[in-house]
């Protein structure tokens, strides 16, 4: 825990750039909304006091209502007030996932390295995008999402690499340095070229990066526990602290239903209009590296307009897990 307080303060100033955070009682909503996950859009950066928690929640809630999110969530670290984490809880929040935060300790191990792998730098941006995507393994219809993030990084120090392995673009990661500071993002290699030592060569050179930008701090995040983890356990990255993230589903009320059909109609491209019957439907996005959501809409005796929207879901990746006919 020895880095807590100054990673923190670089997590609250990276998420201040997505497109649609805003501020709260002081506390921050990272947000960006056409990319639905939690690891996008949730509340960090959390100091209310016992007296005030219980409206400040309400003002949370309500703030996440407002923008057709499915779904409210916090990032709990080790600065968030203990008190606050029990008041979730008593207010049906549920632990979704833990994330290591890592740093590197020491120098890098660079043993290893395949030598058919090579990295460079990029700015051909809708390359990069189009392999994260396919890297994380989203629905395709996310690239154009990735565009909308990537462009208020423009300007900021944020380099973008791709792996070759045998000249074929085949993985990517990015470097964001600040107030000496180097995080590693968006490390991906396509599914059919890993285990080939591409995630390791991507971390090795945002390493070596990150070290000629002057940064005296290298940082990364990963799911605690998770396959990557062990990647950069092996490079020589150590967990300094672990941040959980505290999940609770909205109510599928009628004004929710409205604001998440608005939602949709903001955000993504109507791309399939195939026929539903009338019934309650549940949705379940089914990509669980970007956290799983499940969302259960009434379409029984809707309007045809409104059914024809919920089968835009389909065509944005999510699937129906179960009909009620
Ligand atoms: C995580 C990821 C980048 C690893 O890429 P990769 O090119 O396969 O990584 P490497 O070949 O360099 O793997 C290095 C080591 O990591 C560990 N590792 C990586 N993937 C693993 C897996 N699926 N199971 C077990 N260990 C794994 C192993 O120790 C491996 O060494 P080994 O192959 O000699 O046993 C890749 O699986 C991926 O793109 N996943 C989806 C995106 C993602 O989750 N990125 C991480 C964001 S924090």
């Amino acid at each position: 825990m020895k880095n807590v307080v100054r990673l923190e303060e670089f997590w609250n100033n990276f998420v201040r750039i997505f497109p649609d955070t805003v501020e709260v009682q002081g506390a921050i909503v990272a947000c960006f909304l056409p990319i639905p996950v939690t690891l996008f859009n949730h509340v960090t950066n959390v100091n209310t006091t016992e007296g005030r928690a219980e409206a400040f929640l309400k003002a949370i809630v309500d703030h996440f209502s407002s923008t057709g999110l499915p779904f409210v969530c916090f990032r709990v670290s080790p600065s968030t007030p203990p008190s606050f984490v029990s008041l979730l809880e008593r207010h049906g929040f549920e632990k979704e996932k833990e994330q290591s935060i890592m740093v590197l300790d020491g120098e890098p191990l660079g043993n290893g390295i395949n030598l058919r792998v090579t990295v460079k730098e990029t700015n051909d941006i809708d390359a990069f995008d189009r392999l994260v995507v396919k890297g994380f393994e989203m629905p395709s219809e996310w690239k154009e999402a990735f565009d909308k993030l990537v462009a208020p990084f423009k300007g900021k120090d944020v380099k973008h690499y791709l792996a070759y392995l045998d000249d074929r673009p085949v993985g990517t990661v990015s470097l964001f340095s600040t107030s000496k500071v180097g995080c590693i993002l968006n490390v991906s290699t396509l599914k059919e070229y890993r285990r080939n030592g591409v995630g390791t060569a991507l971390t090795a050179h945002a390493i070596s990066e990150s070290l000629k930008a002057g940064n005296n701090l290298h940082t990364l995040q990963t799911d605690r526990g998770g396959e990557a983890e062990k990647l950069y356990r092996k490079i020589g990255f150590k967990s300094d602290y672990t941040v959980s993230f505290f999940v609770k589903n909205l109510e599928y009320t009628h004004d929710f239903f409205e604001s998440f059909f608005g939602w949709l109609d903001k955000t993504l491209p109507q791309t399939q209009t195939q026929e539903i019957a009338g019934c309650d439907l549940l949705f379940e996005f089914p990509n669980e590296m970007c956290g799983a959501r499940v969302v259960q809409i009434s379409v029984r005796h809707q309007p045809k307009p409104r059914i024809e929207r919920a089968s835009t879901l389909l065509g944005q990746g999510f699937l129906i897990k179960k009909s009620f006919l």
